[in-house]
């Protein structure tokens, strides 16, 4: 069962639409900032609300991999894995991340702060090598000015 509050910004997304299945992604975003993660009881709550089968709530899920079933945590790090992002020495990100985090891709910090996830372009090749922290976009510069660009998110 979905918390009150939880559930009445749901209702909003849905009433905001003309038909209600197109706030499935407001939704999902919602849950998604609400919990850490999309536990699997909240897909339900979700295709509930909306007058939606299971399995396409599941389906938009599992297509976008801004969307996490996994583990919880507070702020997911998406970084650019691509061609574009490859050729910018997007290894030098990678690697200051795992040093800073003591983390490896798929893994959350153990107090539960990031989760560090491996993804293909994100459309901001120009600013490669790219990462986003939640929906903040980010041009790796350097290990320290990524430290306290990790500082900010408690
Ligand atoms: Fe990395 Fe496009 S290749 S953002």
């Amino acid at each position: 069962m979905l918390e009150e509050g939880l559930l009445s910004k749901l209702k909003e997304h849905a009433e905001y639409f003309p038909k209600k299945e197109q706030a499935i992604l407001m939704c999902l975003h919602e849950v998604q900032n609400h919990y850490g993660h999309i536990p699997s009881f909240a897909l339900e709550e979700v295709a509930k609300l909306l007058d939606l089968p299971l399995n396409h709530v599941e389906n938009v899920v599992s297509f976008y991999d801004m969307f996490d079933r996994g583990e919880p945590a507070r702020h997911r790090i998406r970084v650019c894995v691509s061609i574009v992002c490859e050729l910018m020495n997007k290894d030098k990100l990678i690697k200051a991340l795992k040093e800073l985090l003591g983390i490896d891709f798929g893994q959350t910090t153990k107090d539960g702060r990031f989760k560090l996830i491996a993804v293909q372009c994100l459309g901001a090749c120009s600013e490669a090598p790219f990462f986003m922290i939640d929906e903040d976009s980010y041009k790796f510069e350097s290990k320290e000015k990524l430290h306290e660009i990790l500082s900010r998110y408690a």
